[in-house]
């Protein structure tokens, strides 16, 4: 089966087998086929956070499943449960819709609802952590579906178990503890700003998403004019006297103190400074708008997109001495 049309930086492969699941009471059935039960499983959401490089030699498991309800409500919260397949930002929308709060900041980001807690989704100064209720999951060891509590989900920056333990959990529901009063979050660089320009009147939920949302247009290629999977490379963080040094040898990069005393860098500030930024290589490009976004001009493979990104990390370490994470799934 052809993947070529299930991942955002629409890199052409193929799977031995592609499974869509529609309802996850069949997971147990389908997944007690010989194919499926030996071979490693790659699950895809939308594919907005994953760089395939080759083919998949095993099987795919595709979790189309849909609905978002509100399950249980106090007279300050809802919690929202939603089905992994359904659209996050749909989801955004959708509570923001029915007078909850929380999602504004995570407006428009790729992906399915599904997906969003497996690297704990983060945009604009909110984590999607905050709001988690529970995650639930089809366990692959007992072949029961266990509810993840906050807590259990180990969720750290664009990090989660779910993530740590890939072959185990497949995700399937997430639930949202949703306040109905708001509480905004303006403090990142530029919202107070963009919400001005949206005229006068008072800051609502629904006006940050708007604001939020013309920030993203601006600063962030679209996957649906070209192909990428959003931030490729996580902020890195380095110890005090390590950032100290490099301020001292780089007065303008950027730096954020992290409560436990380490400081996390900006990946596009290095990768601008280090000369990457717009930078192609036949179709496989670094964004001219945005220098931590590797995108596909046409038809770049994926192996041509991962090398790229490969220079971009050995051009960053010999300049800074970082070495830069990729953040989505590289196969
Ligand atoms: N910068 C540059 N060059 C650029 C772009 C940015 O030097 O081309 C510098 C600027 O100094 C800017 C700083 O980097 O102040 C931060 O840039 P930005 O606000 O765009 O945020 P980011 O740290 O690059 C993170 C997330 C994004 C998220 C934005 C906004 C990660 C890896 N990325 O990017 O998330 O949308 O903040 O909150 O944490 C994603 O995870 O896929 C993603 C897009």
């Amino acid at each position: 089966a052809a993947l070529d049309g299930r991942n955002t930086l629409r890199v052409a492969a193929r799977a031995a087998l592609l499974v869509d699941v529609r309802d996850s009471a069949a997971l147990a059935e389908v997944l007690a086929f010989p194919l499926l039960k030996s071979s490693p499983l790659l699950v895809l959401g939308e594919g907005s956070n994953l760089l395939l490089t080759r083919d998949v030699a095993g099987a795919v498991l595709s979790l189309a499943t849909r609905g978002i309800r509100v399950v249980d409500e106090t007279a300050d919260h809802a919690i929202v449960r939603a089905e992994a397949g359904e659209s996050w930002n749909d989801l955004v929308h959708w509570s923001l819709g029915h007078g909850l709060s929380g999602l504004e900041n995570l407006v428009l980001i790729p992906g399915t609802a599904g997906a969003a807690p497996i690297q704990n989704i983060g945009a604009y100064g909110v984590e999607l952590r905050e709001f988690v209720h529970a995650v639930e999951a089809w366990d692959r060891k007992s072949a029961t579906f266990i509810r993840f509590d906050n807590e259990q989900c180990g969720f750290g920056y664009r990090d989660s178990r779910f993530k740590r333990e890939r072959e185990r959990h497949i995700v399937t529901a997430l639930e949202l503890k949703l306040p109905r009063q708001p509480a905004l979050r303006l403090d990142y660089a530029g919202v107070r700003e963009e919400l001005a320009t949206l005229g006068e009147g008072e800051a609502t939920p629904s006006r940050v998403a708007e604001a939020i949302s013309r920030l993203r247009r601006r600063k962030l290629p679209d996957p649906a004019v070209i192909g990428n999977a959003g931030s490729f490379f996580k902020n890195p963080v380095a110890s005090a006297p390590q950032a100290d040094a490099l301020r001292a040898a780089h007065p303008g990069m950027p730096q954020w103190p992290l409560p436990n005393g380490e400081v996390k860098l900006s990946a596009a500030w290095l990768i601008e400074a280090a000369g990457f930024k717009g930078v192609r290589e036949g179709d496989a490009g670094i964004a001219a708008q945005h220098a931590l976004v590797l995108v596909n001009h046409g038809r770049a493979s994926g192996a041509q997109l991962w090398a790229l990104a490969q220079k971009v990390q050995a051009g960053v370490a010999q300049r800074f001495g970082v070495m830069l994470e990729p953040e989505p799934r590289v196969v």
